[in-house]
């Protein structure tokens, strides 16, 4: 049987990477399998945000998820936090998750890099969180973007390892997936890579972004000094542009911008200011929808309180398992 289950991380607004990189493939997917989809409280914790900003954040996060369509009675639509059993797993994956493989992570890497002032263990032990919100409800299928497939890697290790060391088929292989074969990268405005929020405001398209903030960053895009030589590749910059226009645009406005590029008679800012107008057609229908829904707590707590009984109901069930296989034995 395939179960779904994926996360994202309450850092803020979600921004159009994680749309066409997540949360498409959770509104096609709640139509067929059973799913999981949670806010990943517990991970945003390694960057040490306050109080009030990690409740804001995941408020936003809970109702841009329903903004997008997600439906809380299809899928278990659920906090992290509401679940603690995913904490007693993560301690016993964590004592099979070995010092060497957990440095060698990119992720990791990248973000003892960034911040070097705060390498704390949470964010070594980050791929083993987040196997066990997987193994957790046993997933098969993890809709995500490119970004996280070395973390699915890792969760396929840690599964496999305890299934070894109990002798027994508990957790099955979770694969990355996508409803467009390949796993997508939303490239970002500023040029620098995939679009993130901690590359900064620039960087990013929020689903809720004001039609004016919009434009000005798509205006202030990253491009060249002109088309390259005929047949040439265009540079980053320019193909992330390019990029960004097929997931917005209709083919003969993308076929058109790319044979002007091809002629050499391109004007980018023609370009940017119809990525702007159809990235405004796209997201205009959500800035409403989301700020309602932001509004309505009795909608956001019914939702939450559904999702963490459904959640824990599953969650419970491996861990009853889990701890039989480990050898936890009750006296009383
Ligand atoms: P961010 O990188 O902005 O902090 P997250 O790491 O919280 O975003 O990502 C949440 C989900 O969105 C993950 O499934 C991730 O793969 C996906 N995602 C994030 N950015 C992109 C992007 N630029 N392109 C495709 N998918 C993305
Ligand atoms: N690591 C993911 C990200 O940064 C978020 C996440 C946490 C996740 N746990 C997960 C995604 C489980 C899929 C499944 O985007």
């Amino acid at each position: 049987m395939e179960t779904v289950v994926s996360g994202i991380r309450p850092t803020g607004m979600l921004h159009i990477g994680n749309y066409f990189g997540a949360v498409r493939n959770f509104i096609q997917l709640q139509e067929s399998y059973p799913c999981f989809f949670f806010i990943a409280d517990f991970h945003s914790l390694t960057t040490h945000p306050t109080p009030g900003d990690l409740h804001g954040s995941v408020k936003r996060v809970l109702a841009e998820y329903l903004a997008a369509g997600l439906d809380p009675e299809k899928s278990t639509l659920y906090l992290q936090s509401d679940v603690p059993e995913v904490t007693e797993l993560y301690l016993y994956l964590n004592m099979n998750a070995y010092l060497g493989e957990l440095e060698r992570v990119s992720s990791f890497k990248e973000k003892a890099r960034s911040q070097p002032d705060n390498i704390n263990a949470g964010l070594l032990t980050y791929p083993v969180l987040m196997a066990a919100d997987i193994l957790l409800h046993k997933g098969t299928r993890v809709p995500v973007g490119k970004d996280q497939e070395q973390h699915l890697e890792m969760a396929r290790t840690f599964g496999n390892r305890f299934n070894r060391l109990y002798q027994a088929e508990i957790f099955p292989e979770p694969q990355a997936f996508s409803e467009t074969k390949e796993l997508v990268k939303v490239p970002g405005l500023t040029g620098a890579g995939k679009m993130s929020k901690s590359a900064g405001e620039a960087d990013c398209i929020y689903l809720a972004d004001p039609a004016d903030s919009l434009n000005k960053k798509i205006m202030r895009a990253k491009t060249d000094s002109g088309p390259a030589a005929p047949g040439e590749q265009p540079s980053q910059a320019v193909q992330n542009l390019f990029d960004l226009m097929h997931l917005v645009c209709s083919s003969e406005v993308c076929a058109h911008y790319r044979e002007t590029y091809n002629l050499g008679t391109i004007r980018y800012g023609d370009m940017k200011k119809q990525l702007a107008e159809d990235m405004e057609r796209f997201i205009a229908p959500w800035r409403e929808k989301i700020s309602d829904i932001l509004a309505d707590d009795a909608l956001l707590a019914r939702t939450a309180a559904l999702g963490a009984e459904k959640a824990r109901a599953s969650a419970a069930a491996t861990l009853q398992e889990v701890r039989s296989l480990i050898g936890f034995r009750k006296f009383y």
